[in-house]
């Protein structure tokens, strides 16, 4: 997963976000704060749309093809291969819009995944009479293995995310991958927990939809996310019918004259009103700061910081979490044996530490913006609460 030189990490970058110094904000699995320059360029956005003289037709199309290009890049894939999904529920939507399934097929997922990437596959398991699997949590967290041993020749859809959203578990998307396309299952992968802090490479995994919420680890606006359509779907049906999405719809006076061709790519299954003129500069901002340092620094930065809290947690307090080779490098839950004190969280929150509890982990989900004295905090409150 990361490269084999590793990447160096960064210094702290907090004076970038506007965090108070007594706010120890180890949750970006929940929702990442704003960069300042992510949140100006929200202020001029929103301006824009206060002086609408200022916006001409163009605009419609510039700051969205821009972030198409820089959230491609991420993922190594081209910029008509994305499409504008407000929710991951969306872009799994246009997916389960698209794929065919027989009642004979499986669908096939994991224990306590997220349900944005759950109910889609639900729902089409009850109109076709597929059958829904899924994958019970394996007791030495291989999940890719458990996952491999699923997948079969009835296999129709794989539908999962590239690491466990409760505690990091990683999944070897392309072994997944392989396997998907031995048996020609078709794989959806909710990324929202690790694109912007995990490489994840579309070119080596081949997977055929792949969504991603910006407001986490892309330092994103909320309601603005992007769809990653492989080519081999991209003259399929989208969900909705927006006028944008049709050829030639740079010519706002030739609208009226409606087209059954769609723009190129994966632009026929963006939202509607993709143009965003107060998000979108959001997101851009968000994307460039990401872009100038980096995925591989982020995660190795990550990495070094979820594993010094790990080896401490457990060392101090037996507190145990998924082994460090099994894990995706950004994110960590700590498992209390026992189960979390009924009052640890409480104890966090009065002391400005800030982490979430999803299933029976609690997560601890750093960023650039954290520093030693946070983890300090953390583990202050841990030991007047276990010691
Ligand atoms: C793994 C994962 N996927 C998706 C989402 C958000 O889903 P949606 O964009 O459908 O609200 C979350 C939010 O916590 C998540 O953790």
């Amino acid at each position: 997963m990361t490269n084999s030189i590793a990447a160096r990490p960064l210094p702290s970058q907090r004076h970038l976000f506007d965090i108070p110094d007594d706010i120890a904000f180890l949750n970006c699995a929940y929702l990442s704060p704003l960069p300042k320059a992510s949140l100006a360029a929200g202020e001029r956005g929103l301006w824009r749309k206060a002086q609408p003289w200022s916006i001409a037709p163009a605009d419609f199309f510039t700051s969205s093809e821009a972030v198409r290009k820089l959230f491609a890049r991420l993922i190594n894939a081209e910029a008509d291969d994305v499409a504008f999904a407000p929710a991951v529920s969306y872009g799994m939507a246009q997916a389960a819009h698209n794929i065919p399934v027989r009642k004979s097929q499986t669908i096939v997922t994991l224990s306590e995944q997220f349900p944005s990437n759950v109910y889609p596959w639900m729902d089409v398991a009850e109109r076709t009479g597929a059958a829904f699997v899924s994958v019970p949590r394996p007791g030495d967290d291989d999940w890719t293995s458990a996952l491999l041993s699923a997948i079969e020749a009835s296999t129709g859809i794989v539908a999962v995310p590239h690491c466990h959203w409760t505690d990091g578990g990683l999944i070897d998307l392309e072994a997944i991958g392989a396997a998907c396309r031995r048996v020609g299952a078709v794989l959806c992968v909710d990324a929202t927990q690790s694109v912007g802090a995990l490489p994840l490479d579309v070119k080596r995994i081949d997977p055929d939809f792949v969504a991603v919420a910006s407001y986490k680890w892309l330092l994103g606006p909320y309601s603005l996310g992007f769809l990653y359509v492989a080519p081999r779907w991209q003259s399929g049906r989208p969900i909705e019918h927006n006028w944008i999405a049709r050829k030639d719809s740079e010519d706002f006076a030739g609208l009226v004259n409606y087209s059954p061709e769609f723009q190129a790519g994966a632009r026929r299954f963006d939202v509607g009103e993709r143009s965003n003129f107060a998000l979108m500069p959001v997101a851009e901002a968000s994307l460039r700061l990401l872009s100038e340092w980096t995925v591989p620094r982020v995660l190795e930065t990550l990495r070094r910081r979820t594993h010094a809290i790990a080896e401490r947690a457990h060392s101090a307090f037996g507190i145990a979490s998924v082994p460090a080779h099994r894990r995706a490098g950004h994110y960590l839950g700590l498992r209390f044996s026992g189960g979390i004190p009924s009052d640890l969280p409480m104890r966090l929150a009065a002391a400005n530490v800030f982490v979430s509890v999803r299933g029976q982990a609690m997560r601890v989900t750093p960023h650039v913006w954290n520093t030693d004295e946070d983890v300090e905090k953390l583990f202050a409150v841990l030991k007047t609460v276990l010691a």
